[in-house]
């Protein structure tokens, strides 16, 4: 019996008829349809606002906002209050951080309308030139600061570390989740890891928090 005749071809001239195959498929195929893009405009109209009230450093201010406004902006923009800092906006300087019912926070990564009410504490709140809080003075002292514009989140942050500690919250570095922590420059490291100083005045920074904490924690 006769076998078939298989055609015999040559790895190249495989190649060359696969390539003209996918070539022709594609020219021939019909353009897929392409979805239009999310519109990523806002809604026209006007923007919503709200009423609010905000204690500031003791202050109460009556305030309606925009409901976009984050509470950096309030402070800065509408209260005036430029103590606190603006640095990268996206909460990852910790420049803008202040003091709302007791616990630091990122002003930059909250709304003010979610804080109606709240206690608000910027560093214009706790001290002045004649009558410094504390870790102000320290940071003078230990020369805590170069351009001085993280400054103000350093210290807020720090007050709130401080308070940290006296409540026996732990940190990612607490080797006993149990026992009250104890500022080591370590913990105070750990801690303060969210605020950045461009100047690199860290050491100094520690040692003034450090000071404070020792006689205070
Ligand atoms: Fe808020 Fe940088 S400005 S974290
Ligand atoms: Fe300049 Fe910290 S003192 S960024």
């Amino acid at each position: 019996m006769e076998s078939p005749t298989i055609p015999l071809i040559s790895r190249r001239n495989a190649l060359i008829v696969s390539a003209a195959t996918a070539t022709a498929a594609a020219v021939s195929s019909p353009t897929p349809a392409v979805a239009a893009p999310a519109s990523s405009a806002p809604p026209a109209g006007p923007s919503p606002r709200m009423k609010l009230s905000l204690n500031v450093n003791g202050t109460a201010h009556p305030l309606e906002l925009d409901t976009r406004t984050t509470l950096l902006d309030a402070l800065r923009e509408h209260l005036h209050l430029s103590g606190t800092k603006k640095g990268c906006d996206h909460g990852q300087c910790g420049a803008c951080t202040v003091i709302v019912d007791g616990r630091r926070i990122n002003s930059c990564l909250t709304l003010a309308v979610m804080h109606d009410g709240a206690q608000v504490t910027t560093i214009e709140g706790l001290g002045t030139p004649q009558n410094m809080h504390p870790l102000q003075a320290a940071f003078v002292k230990h020369d805590g600061y170069q351009c001085g514009y993280c400054t103000p989140g350093q210290i807020c942050s720090a007050v709130g570390v401080i308070d940290e500690v006296k409540r026996g919250v732990p940190s990612h570095v607490s080797a006993d989740l149990t026992a009250r922590p104890i500022l080591s420059a370590e913990e105070l490291r750990e801690r303060m890891s969210g605020n950045i100083c461009r100047c690199g005045a860290y050491s100094n920074i520690v040692e003034a928090i450090t000071e404070v904490a020792g006689s205070r924690a």
